[in-house]
């Protein structure tokens, strides 16, 4: 069974300025002190990477991440920002498919799909989000929603792709609304991925994949939910704009 590093990551949605960058990233850094037991990521908007970027300096023990990007290498795509833009600012990860990309956006599996393989081409990791909304889960949906972004998004990565993929399960009724999914409740879904993770690229990939659970996560429940067996991290939206509550939900998330 392969031993899988939590991983936590904080989305910053469209929220702080660059300037409010510069103050937040330093007290997330300071209240967190040096750490190891998990892997941090922070995804600020596009307008503060260079400033968070510069802010955690070369060798900080929390990563950097995007929350979109778009599929081409550059061009007439007004608006639109590269995987090789996001590269240039040091970032690792990139969240993609997020549901309010989904929702807002139109983003289908097959462009998830498309941005993760360019994602991944460039050195960038993906953190692919998957999840049904109220209407699927109390339609008897959920799985069939489930497995179908799951194998849609993820369609076609090599052995090696699937080193760099990161699984976010976000049940969009727990997005900001401060239900959150019960243990059990989100156990159970995990499970599922990973299951079709088995089924789309073999046991060894599933073993190893990290799938983090987001939505509502706050310092109160982080440890009961990344303590079930397929939790591997959480993708934390509202708590995440506070340091104090953040590194809360680090700490708390990592211990045993
Ligand atoms: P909240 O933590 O605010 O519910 O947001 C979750 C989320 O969407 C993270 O990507």
């Amino acid at each position: 069974m392969a031993i899988r590093k939590k991983i936590i990551a904080g989305n910053w949605k469209m929220n702080k300025t660059s300037t409010e960058a510069k103050t937040l990233v330093p007290e997330i850094q300071e209240k967190l002190g040096k750490f190891d037991q998990a892997e941090v990521v922070i995804c600020p908007p596009f307008t503060a990477l260079q400033t968070a970027s510069e802010a955690l300096g070369t060798h900080s023990d929390i990563a950097l991440g995007a929350q979109n990007m778009h599929q081409a290498a550059s061009g007439a795509y007004t608006g639109e920002i590269s995987a090789a833009m996001l590269r240039d600012l040091f970032c690792r990860y990139v969240i993609l498919g997020h549901s309010e990309r989904r929702q807002y956006f139109g983003e289908t599996d097959a462009l998830v799909n498309e941005k993760a393989k360019v994602a991944l081409k460039a050195n960038l990791r993906p953190i692919v989000c998957v999840g049904e909304t109220l209407a699927e889960r109390e339609g008897g949906k959920m799985e069939e929603v489930v497995v179908s972004q799951t194998k849609g998004s993820c369609a076609g990565f090599s052995e090696e792709d699937w080193n760099n993929v990161v699984i976010a399960y976000e049940p969009v009724w727990a997005i900001g609304t401060g239900k959150t999914a019960t243990p059990a409740q989100a156990q159970e879904v995990h499970a599922l991925i990973r299951k079709t993770l088995g089924e789309i690229a073999g046991k060894a990939v599933a073993d190893k994949v990290r799938i983090q659970y987001g939505g509502s996560v706050k310092a109160d429940n982080a440890k009961e939910l990344l303590n079930q067996p397929d939790i591997d991290g959480a993708l934390v939206g509202g708590a995440s704009l506070d340091a104090a509550s953040f590194v809360a939900i680090i700490k708390n998330g990592s211990e045993k």
